[in-house]
C-alpha cells in the first residue's frame, strides 16, 4: 500500500505522485477514506419541509438520508427502514411521523421506531436496531452538512469562517440558480487549480483586471483555506458609492491605498473546506461549488447561486462566473492529459502562490495513509 507523503516546508515538497490521479484503486479508496469522513453538502437555504431526502454526495457515497425538521431542531437520518431496507421517504413533505410504504412500518421524526405490524411473537423486538441511524449534521447560515463518518467536528472544518457567513446571509440569501459543469478530470485537479490564485494573470485575462493580484493572499486552517482577493483599485465595484478620486490626498500608504475604499475593497473571498467544497463569497452573495467525483477522468461540479444583493450581480470578480468556469477547465483538463504522461511524475510548489494547493495535497495524504484516520 502507497504511503502518500508531502513534506510539510513547501520549499522542500514534492506535489502529489500523479498516480494518485490515474490509479483507479486510489479513486475508489478516497470514497470512503476521503468523503466518508469529512462533511459534505447536504443541502442549502431551500430547506423548507418538515422531511426532506437528501442523497449525499450521489455517485461517491450515494447515502440516502433524511433531514428532519420536527420540533423547529433538524437532524439527519438514515432514510431507509430497518425493516428490509426500502427508502422511506421518497419527495420532501410536510408529515407529523415516518410511514414506510412498503409494509407500514412507523418512526417518530425523530427516527425512533413506533410500530410495526404483524410482528407480535418476533423477539427482542423493537431494539435500538429498528430505530433511523442518526447522521452527524450540522447547519452554519442555512447551509446544512452531513458527515457519515466524520474525522472531526464540524466545528473544526468551519472553524474561523463563521462570521464570513454570517455576515453574507446577514440581508437572507436566495437560492437563484443551479447548474452542473461535466469536466473531464479527476476532482483532486480540479479543486487543486481553484486552490490558486498564480494562474489567474495567465488564464483568466477578465478577472485579472478587477482583482488586485499583488494584494492576493492565501490563508490555510486545518481542514479549509481562504483566499482573498482584493479589488483592483483603479476598477473599483462601486464608483459611484464614495470611492475617493485618483489622485486625491497623497497618504503614507501610496495612492493604490488612498484609492481603496475599506467598504468595498474585498472582490471575492474562496473558501474551501476539505476535500470538495467551495463557498465563493461575492459582494452579491455566495456562489457554492459542490465537486461531485465520477470516475478518475470526469467530475461534475455543481453551482449553486445564493444571492443577497442582485443589483450587483454583474459587478467585478463575481461577474461572469461562467467565462472564468471555461477558462479554469480547459487548462484542467489539458492537465489530466499531461499527467499521464510517461515523463510526469510529479513537480514542486511556489512559497508565495501555492500554499493552498500545497495544504490540499497534505490533506490527501493524510487521509489517504493507510494508518491514518
Ligand atoms: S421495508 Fe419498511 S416496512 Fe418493510
Ligand atoms: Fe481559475
Amino acid at each position: 500500500m502507497t504511503n502518500f507523503f508531502i513534506d510539510p516546508d513547501i520549499r522542500k515538497a514534492h506535489t502529489l505522485p500523479s498516480k494518485f490521479y490515474t490509479d483507479p484503486a486510489f479513486f475508489e479508496i478516497s470514497k470512503e477514506k476521503i468523503f466518508a469522513r469529512t462533511w459534505q453538502f447536504a443541502a442549502g437555504t431551500e430547506l423548507s419541509s418538515t422531511l426532506t431526502p437528501v442523497t449525499l454526495l450521489p455517485g461517491v457515497l450515494d447515502e440516502p438520508l433524511l433531514v428532519s425538521r420536527g420540533d423547529g431542531h433538524a437532524r439527519c437520518m438514515s432514510n431507509v427502514c430497518t425493516h428490509r431496507g426500502k427508502v422511506l421517504v421518497e419527495n420532501a413533505c410536510d408529515a407529523n411521523l415516518i410511514r414506510c410504504g412498503y409494509h407500514g412500518r412507523r418512526f417518530d421524526l425523530d427516527g425512533k421506531f413506533l410500530s410495526m405490524p404483524e410482528f407480535e411473537g418476533v423477539e427482542n423486538f423493537p431494539s435500538a436496531d429498528d430505530d433511523l441511524k442518526q447522521v452527524p449534521f450540522a447547519q452554519q447560515s442555512g447551509f446544512c452538512f452531513a458527515s457519515l463518518d466524520p474525522a472531526a467536528p464540524f466545528e473544526n472544518f468551519i472553524q474561523a469562517h463563521r462570521t464570513l457567513f454570517e455576515s453574507a446571509a446577514v440581508s437572507g440569501l436566495e437560492r437563484t440558480a443551479r447548474r452542473e459543469y461535466e469536466v473531464n478530470a479527476h476532482w483532486a485537479l480540479y479543486c487543486e487549480n481553484y486552490l490558486e490564485g498564480f494562474h489567474i494573470p495567465f488564464v483568466h485575462k477578465s478577472l485579472n483586471e478587477v482583482i488586485d493580484y499583488g494584494t492576493y493572499t492565501t490563508e490555510t486552517f486545518r481542514y479549509s483555506s481562504l483566499q482573498t482577493a482584493l479589488s483592483e483599485p483603479l476598477a473599483p465595484l462601486l464608483p459611484e458609492q464614495g470611492w475617493p478620486k485618483a489622485g486625491v490626498e497623497g497618504a503614507a500608504g501610496g495612492q493604490k491605498d488612498v484609492l481603496r475604499n475599506s467598504a468595498n475593497d474585498v472582490a471575492a473571498r474562496y473558501l474551501f473546506i476539505f476535500p470538495n467544497l467551495m463557498f465563493n463569497f461575492y459582494p452579491w452573495g455566495v456562489s457554492v461549488n459542490v465537486v461531485r467525483p465520477v470516475s478518475p477522468s470526469k467530475t461534475i461540479v455543481e453551482f449553486l447561486t445564493y444571492v443577497s444583493d442582485e443589483s450587483l450581480l454583474d459587478k467585478g470578480a463575481g461577474a461572469d462566473l461562467h467565462g472564468v468556469e471555461m477558462e479554469d477547465e480547459a487548462v484542467v483538463e489539458s492537465v489530466q492529459k499531461g499527467i499521464r504522461s510517461r515523463f510526469y511524475s510529479h513537480g514542486r510548489y511556489s512559497p508565495t502562490r501555492e500554499q493552498g494547493t500545497h495544504h490540499f495535497h497534505t490533506l490527501i495524504a493524510e487521509f489517504m495513509n493507510p494508518l491514518s484516520h
